[in-house]
Formats: C-alpha cells, sequence, structure tokens
C-alpha cells in the first residue's frame, strides 16, 4: 500500500474535513469551507459560507408559515492554485501579473482577490502554494461559443425580469459593460503584452444587474506578435483562444465591424493559425 500523503495539488477535490485539517486554515466555528459546485483545472475552488446560512439551508426556516431552504451563498471564494512554483520569485511574479490585471480592468471587471502565499505541510515538506481570498460573483455564465444571434442578451436576462423596460435597460448596461470590458482589455495588451485567460468555460460570469466579471484571474500569458503558436502549462493554446474570445465579444455581442488591418486579429485569426490552433485544442482534450 502507497502510505505517501497525496499533495493536495494532485487531489481531484478536496472534502471539508481535509480542508479544516491544512495547517494554512483556521478551523473557525463559524465559517464553513466547501467546494464549489463548479470547478476548473488550475485550482481547488472552495466557497466560504456562515455556519448559520448552512445551518438554514440543511434546516430550512420559517418564512410567512412555510418552511424554506435558502442556499448559503458564499460570502467569499477561497483559491488555491494547483501550479507548482519554482521559487518564491516566480510566485511574486504571478502575483504581479493579477496586480497589472486589476490595475487595468478595475475592480468593476474583475473578481477581486487577496492574493496570499502559504507554507503548505501537509506532505511532511515546506512547500509554497499561492492562494487567493476571492470576491464570489452570482450571476450566468458568459459563455462566448453559446451566442446565437444579436439578441443574445435580451435571452439571457429575459429569465430574471417580466419587467420589458428593466429588461431593456440591463441589457443596455451589459452591452456597455462588455464594450468597456474589450476596451480595457485591449489596452492592457496594447501597454503590456500580457492577456488573461478568457477562454475557459465560466471564466466570465453577467451578473443579474448587468456587470460583466472576469473571475479566473490568474491565468494571464504573454501575447507574442509571431507565427508561433504558445500554449500554457496545461498545454491549451489560451494566448490564441482568448484573442479570439474578445473578437467574439466584440463581432457577435457588440456587433461591430472588425477591421481587416487590425494588427491583433490579422496576426491571430488568419485562417492557416485558427486551424493550427484547432488541432492543439483537440490534442488537449484528448489529454484531459
Ligand atoms: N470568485 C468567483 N465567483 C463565482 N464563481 C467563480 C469564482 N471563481 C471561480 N468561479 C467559477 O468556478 C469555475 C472554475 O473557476 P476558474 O476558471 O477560475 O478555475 P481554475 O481552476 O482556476 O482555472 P481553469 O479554468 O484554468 O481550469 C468557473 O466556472 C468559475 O465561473
Ligand atoms: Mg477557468
Amino acid at each position: 500500500m502507497n502510505n505517501t500523503i497525496k499533495d493536495i495539488r494532485d487531489r481531484p477535490y478536496l472534502t471539508e474535513s481535509e480542508i479544516l485539517k491544512l495547517n494554512f486554515i483556521n478551523d473557525s466555528s463559524n465559517y464553513i469551507f466547501r467546494k464549489y459546485y463548479r470547478s476548473g483545472l488550475r485550482s481547488h475552488v472552495l466557497e466560504i459560507l456562515t455556519a448559520t446560512d448552512v445551518l438554514k439551508e440543511t434546516q430550512g426556516e420559517i418564512k410567512q408559515g412555510v418552511r424554506m431552504f435558502p442556499r448559503a451563498k458564499p460570502k467569499k471564494i477561497l483559491r488555491i492554485l494547483r501550479n507548482r512554483f519554482k521559487n518564491k520569485k516566480a510566485v511574486f511574479q504571478e502575483i504581479k501579473k493579477y496586480h497589472l490585471l486589476l490595475k487595468f480592468l478595475g475592480p468593476e471587471y474583475i473578481a477581486e482577490s487577496e492574493e496570499f502565499i502559504v507554507d503548505y505541510t501537509g506532505t511532511g515538506k515546506n512547500q509554497i502554494i499561492l492562494c487567493g481570498l476571492q470576491e464570489y460573483v452570482e450571476g450566468e455564465i458568459l459563455d462566448p461559443w453559446g451566442i446565437c444571434g444579436k439578441n443574445f442578451l435580451s435571452a439571457l436576462f429575459k429569465s430574471t425580469t417580466c419587467n420589458n423596460y428593466k429588461l431593456s435597460a440591463i441589457v443596455k448596461k451589459a452591452r456597455v459593460n462588455i464594450a468597456t470590458f474589450v476596451k480595457r482589455i485591449r489596452h492592457m495588451i496594447a501597454e503590456t503584452g500580457y492577456i488573461p485567460d478568457l477562454a475557459g468555460f465560466g471564466n466570465l460570469i453577467l451578473t443579474l444587474d448587468g456587470n460583466l466579471k472576469l473571475v479566473d484571474i490568474n491565468n494571464i500569458v504573454k501575447i507574442k506578435l509571431n507565427d508561433s503558436i504558445p500554449i500554457d502549462d496545461k498545454g491549451y493554446p489560451s494566448c490564441d483562444v482568448s484573442v479570439e474570445v474578445l473578437s467574439i465579444l466584440e463581432k457577435d455581442i457588440l456587433q461591430k465591424n472588425i477591421k481587416i488591418d487590425d494588427p491583433l486579429y490579422n496576426l491571430f485569426l488568419s485562417p492557416l493559425r485558427k486551424v493550427k490552433v484547432k488541432t492543439l485544442e483537440k490534442k488537449f482534450y484528448r489529454n484531459l
């Protein structure tokens, strides 16, 4: 039998009792840590709930004579990154990239996070892990691959309000926010040469009141203006696909005409390059 303790970064998920046993978690009876129902490949995404809210969720509360079981909403999201950093310098570099993102997008367009490093001792060794205590964003996933027609935003928000006046105001607000988001991402690319990962499913969330937030704030990659297609640490061409997502937001949601001589799209969205990117994507999904 293998008695070695598996590093939490290699575990598919962590149970609540395992989370509480982590040397960098302070077990407090006021808060409950739970695996968030959405997840990704690069981090453990955990919700932090108050014990009172969880009690209401499980035992219910009487409202106007009826027992209701309201969903406990996270107060914060705790993210434990699976990345193995070579040294402290590399971790600080990662945190620096997050601050760059915050500077260019502003707290309105990202789920703000307090990035911090911990000394994880769970395997018997001292290891640096990057974590983030992040704002929880409630809303609908903006799936760039699921945009059909120019009334996409109305359809998305329709279920949340039956008042047509309110609906058109929210759609208008969401459009303005998406336009500002695109502008800020383009500014970030122009000034720093970095682009955040816009491609992953669930990375962009539209809140019910029409705000757009990037929640996946750790995979920020360098754009190289040449013919090589960079792949990230997971083997995914996230840089190219993120540029494609940016173009989808502009073309399909904002209905903008993209200029043929746009240098970014000219290079990244050339038909030959897109074929190569598709091949890399297929390889990535085959290896999952
Ligand atoms: N702060 C947050 N608020 C609400 N939902 C979140 C938050 N952070 C992450 N999520 C959701 O959890 C899921 C996984 O998040 P994320 O994409 O950041 O994971 P990851 O493991 O870091 O990255 P990757 O997508 O590269 O595998 C996504 O569906 C995302 O919408
Ligand atoms: Mg993601």
